[in-house]
């Protein structure tokens, strides 16, 4: 106690864009931990700078968790973060409501593979501090994980500076309990680390 340990680490947004690229990456550091996440539809710009009143919004996510599924089911990362990623900008910044219902069927098949690859699901707690004022994923996702048999979940600030380190991070654990899980993971050489959440 009393020291801080720093990992080595990696986000991989979009590897399944280019998955030779991202094997090439994830072989030639000995990484602690590897994040998967999508932050664009191929060929398109990241969501956070659409303006949504010029798309189809469900076709957009449509397509947006079927590339979530194909992510899950490569596997090669070790937590999946920010999983309703877009709704931090539709949801949020530009106030669509979205019905995330109509993808319960799709979203259950991505926890399975989560599940059945031995993977993390991330909570991320960056939402705390911006307009959408939830985690990403939310509590209903985070539950469903557990229920179908998640084991590791992540926590995730998500800071892009320094004032941010940790943000949330402490909701964040209380939604894990609430959820039914009473750790958290980090990875060491790959390898899942369960911290009992006290
Ligand atoms: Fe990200």
């Amino acid at each position: 106690m009393g020291k801080l340990l720093v990992n080595a680490g990696i986000e991989l947004g979009q590897p399944t864009y280019d998955k030779p690229t991202a094997e090439y990456i994830i072989s030639r550091f000995a990484y602690d931990q590897v994040i998967g996440s999508i932050h664009n539809l191929r060929d398109m710009p990241d969501f956070c700078e659409l303006k949504y009143d010029n798309y189809d919004i469900y076709k957009l996510l449509d397509e947006y968790f079927d590339e979530e599924l194909e992510l899950a089911r490569w596997g090669k990362f070790d937590t999946l973060a920010h999983l309703t990623y877009p709704l931090r900008y539709m949801v949020g910044d530009q106030g669509y409501t979205v019905d995330l219902n109509r993808y319960s069927d799709i979203i259950d098949e991505i926890l399975r593979a989560l599940i059945e690859n031995g993977k993390a699901l991330e909570i991320n707690t960056s939402g705390y501090r911006q307009k959408i004022g939830r985690t990403m994923p939310d509590v209903d996702i985070v539950k469903r994980f557990k229920d179908l048999g998640g084991e590791f979940i992540t926590l995730g600030s998500d800071s892009h500076f320094a004032e941010h380190v940790g943000a949330g991070i402490d909701r964040g654990k209380q939604l894990a309990v609430d959820c039914g899980f009473n750790s958290v993971a980090l990875f060491q050489s790959r390898e899942p680390v369960l911290i009992p959440i006290e």
